[in-house]
């Protein structure tokens, strides 16, 4: 058993009677060199920093300790707030299981940020860039969105405003505080666009009030604002083998993205049906499968651009054969490749309750397609979109391909 207590920046004297028994009276203790120094020497108590790197080391470092069979309050780790929210509680978790590892959180950063600001729980998304690169804010843009972006280090904050800035959101109110909670603690606040600071200290965050999006900013990224699926064509880069916004949208409404779902986005393309699937939902993750080299590395710059590219795994491969090596999916999604043997393969990894669709354009695909909806039910749906463009002087529409969709989900008819 391990005892997690969170620690904040006021220190050991700041800790609930409960915590602070346990924190003195632990037989070991546990922590990064910040948390630790936090302490006042214990006589006896042996203290042990966090390995470098920490995942590599952890195992190794608890097997020492005995932490997964240690008496109660006898090896005792800090972590900063509530550890586990970015923290290291979440890691031990991972690691023991949850039964060997007791949580005693402290205030979090979020919920003093959010305090000093009055922003309440409700209206505030909270977004961790630690460790992470900070595209990862991208998908919480949106007119009035209220974020406490928790930061990896003091250039954090000049980054975010650099790339709010050339995302058009310039506007967009900055506050970054330091060391909150304790004697150090600092603010400074200025739009986004106006921010100078090159660095704050390093234990920061940054609550943004998210402006409008500017006039000035490319029409790919302000039609794209916003969670709902069916982003412009323009906002991934592509060439040519994309599926229209429209199409895609209702794709996606098929699909139903759920929290920490998994997708097979097979014959990916530009990947934008993986992406918008990662975009959905929280946790979501997918398996984007393509054959050519130059679209799987497109797919891989997309997905960075959103800010989703630890969601995004990009398998280069014909589908059929990389089917084995995937995790089960909640959804499935052919976009290109279709053959009777994968969707064969397909419905058999499907989990119960599991949704697939398919899109075709040929008439050899959609032959595929009719013959799979009457074998397996399902909805047909054929989907022409006509957009308005200029024919000389005069507008008229243009019509795309017609695609047609088959919908289905696993277990039903
Ligand atoms: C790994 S996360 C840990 C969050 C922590 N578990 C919590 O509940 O506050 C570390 C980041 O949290 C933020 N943070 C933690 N304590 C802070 C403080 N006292 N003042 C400002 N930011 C803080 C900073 O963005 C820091 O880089």
């Amino acid at each position: 058993m391990i005892d997690v207590v969170g620690i904040g920046d006021g220190g050991e004297a700041e800790l609930s009677p409960q915590s602070r028994a346990l924190v003195m009276g632990a037989r070991t203790l546990l922590g990064g060199r910040r948390h630790l120094d936090l302490v006042p020497d214990v006589p006896g108590q042996t203290r042990r920093p966090w390995p470098s790197p920490l995942r590599e080391g952890l195992a190794a470092l608890l097997a020492e300790v005995h932490a997964a069979d240690a008496p109660i309050g006898h090896v005792v780790a800090l972590a900063s707030g509530d550890p586990l929210r970015s923290g290291i509680g979440t890691t031990l978790i991972d690691l023991l299981g949850a039964g060997a590892v007791r949580v005693h959180p402290g205030l979090s950063s979020e919920t003093l940020a959010r305090a000093r600001m009055g922003w309440s729980a409700e209206q505030t998304t909270v977004v961790t860039l630690v460790g992470r690169s900070p595209d990862g804010v991208r998908r919480h843009l949106a007119p009035g969105a209220h974020l406490v972006v928790l930061c990896s280090d003091g250039n954090t904050p000049g980054v975010l405003a650099r790339l709010l800035t050339q995302q058009g959101w310039g506007a967009s109110l900055m506050t970054a505080w330091w060391h909150l909670g304790g004697a150090a603690e600092g603010s400074l606040r200025a739009s986004a666009a106006g921010w100078s600071a090159e660095r704050t200290a390093d234990l920061v965050l940054v609550c943004v009030e998210v402006s409008a999006v500017s006039a000035s900013a490319s029409p790919s990224t302000a039609a794209a604002v916003g969670p709902a699926p069916g982003r412009p064509e323009a906002s991934f880069e592509h060439d040519g083998q994309i599926s229209k916004r429209d199409v895609r949208a209702s794709a996606l409404a098929h699909l139903r993205p759920t929290p920490g779902g998994h997708l097979w986005d097979l014959g990916a393309g530009s990947g934008a049906v993986g992406i918008e699937w990662a975009l959905a939902a929280p946790g979501a993750s997918v398996s984007a499968v393509e054959r050519n080299a130059a679209r799987a590395e497109r797919i891989r710059s997309n997905a960075r651009e959103f800010g989703v590219v630890s969601d995004v795994t990009v398998v280069e491969s014909a589908s059929i054969d990389a089917l084995a090596d995937l995790p089960d999916p909640d959804a499935v999604f052919v976009g290109g490749g279709l053959s009777p043997a994968l969707i064969d393969a397909v419905r058999s990894r499907l989990r119960p309750g599991g949704r697939l669709v398919a899109h075709a354009v040929t008439l050899s695909t959609e032959a595929l397609l009719v013959g799979a909806q009457e074998r397996f039910g399902g909805e047909l749906t054929r989907i022409s979109i006509e957009r308005a463009t200029s024919l000389g002087e005069h507008v008229s529409w243009t019509p795309s391909r017609a695609v047609v969709q088959w919908s289905s989900t696993k277990g039903m008819p």
